[in-house]
């Protein structure tokens, strides 16, 4: 299959790239944050996380950066939802955007949310009603599709049960999840093409972490595969805090240099996004984490 024409980016950073910074990075900064994501042409920005603030303080001001964003016409501001107290909070705040999250692996989301996979799934039920009824808009999330931290090896048929599970109960839009980074090109694929065959693939998402620097072969992988949505955050942050060894997400600077380069639009503007991850990197107090926005410094 040849490549697409375009890919539709959905910026994760202010959400999974912010989660698991130890330091409070204050509300006003999350909120120039992804103004200034949105000034770079994205049109997908998760914007913060309505879970538990005592299993997540980085994300415990998610109302108050929710309600201080400008909402751009053409831009959309998912949020994440881990149970209908979290789409109650999202929704108080006007999200029209939502975005539920389990796993493949029953060890890694006992850890993350708590819950088995069945329990997990059961919560999400009745926020999809809502989000019906509401006309709000849901994606799911499948974690460790390519490996996980506490089970190891994922069984491929894992991985496709839960994404139909998510699709089938309503979610629009199920993003793969190689939560920390282990997977390899050859495997994506195979998971890819084994979602494919039973959720449409243009119901499907990738996101990739970079721990062991595969993330952007993987991507080429699944973009061969035909999958039009990508995940990524602006200057590699990111992790989730309940899968142990997990580094920050693809670099969203380095994806669009590849698939610009690939000659695949995506709509954002390079030298401003690339700008941004440096602002935030030293906001953070660190180098950026993408190797395109270092280049490009220098050049
Ligand atoms: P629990 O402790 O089992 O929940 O946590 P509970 O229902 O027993 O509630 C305990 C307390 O939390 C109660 O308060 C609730 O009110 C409160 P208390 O009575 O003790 O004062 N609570 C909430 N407060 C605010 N908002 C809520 C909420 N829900 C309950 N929504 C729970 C279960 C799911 C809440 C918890 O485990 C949690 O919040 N986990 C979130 C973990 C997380 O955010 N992980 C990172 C995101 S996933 C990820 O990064 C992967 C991804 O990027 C894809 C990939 O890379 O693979 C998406
Ligand atoms: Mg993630």
């Amino acid at each position: 299959m040849g490549l697409p024409a375009s890919v539709r980016i959905v910026e994760v950073g202010p959400r999974d790239g912010l989660q698991n910074e130890r330091a409070f990075v204050p509300t006003a900064a999350k909120i120039e944050l992804i103004e200034r994501l949105a000034a770079t042409g994205l049109t997908c920005i998760e914007a913060t996380s309505f879970v538990s603030p005592k299993w997540v303080p980085q994300l415990a001001d998610a109302a108050e950066v929710y309600a201080g964003i400008t909402k751009r016409p053409g831009v959309r501001y998912p949020v994440l939802v881990p149970n209908e107290q979290g789409y109650e909070r999202a929704r108080a705040v006007g999200a029209q955007d939502v975005a539920v999250f389990t796993a493949a692996s029953e060890a890694f989301n006992r850890r993350n949310i708590n819950a088995s996979i069945d329990e997990s799934i059961e919560r999400f039920r009745p926020v999809l009603e809502r989000a019906r009824a509401d006309g709000v808009r849901v994606r799911g999330y499948v974690s460790t599709v390519l490996g996980c931290p506490y089970q190891g090896a994922v069984p491929l048929a894992d991985v496709v049960r839960v994404a139909r599970r998510l699709h089938e109960l309503g979610c629009e839009e199920i993003s793969l999840g190689d939560t920390i980074g282990v997977g390899t090109p050859g495997k994506a694929r195979a998971m890819l093409r084994a979602v494919a065959a039973e959720v449409p693939m243009p119901a499907l998402a990738v996101h990739f972490h970079d721990t062991y620097g595969q993330a952007l072969a993987n991507l080429l992988a699944c973009l061969e595969e035909g999958v039009g949505v990508v995940d990524a955050a602006v200057s590699g942050t990111g992790g989730c805090p309940y899968a142990r060894g997990a580094s920050g997400n693809v670099a969203t600077e380095d994806v669009v240099y590849m698939l610009h380069g690939l000659g695949i639009a995506t709509g954002v503007d390079l030298e401003r996004l690339a700008e941004t991850g440096r602002w935030l990197a030293s906001l953070l107090g660190r180098d950026t984490g993408s190797k395109v926005a270092r280049a490009m410094a220098v050049a």
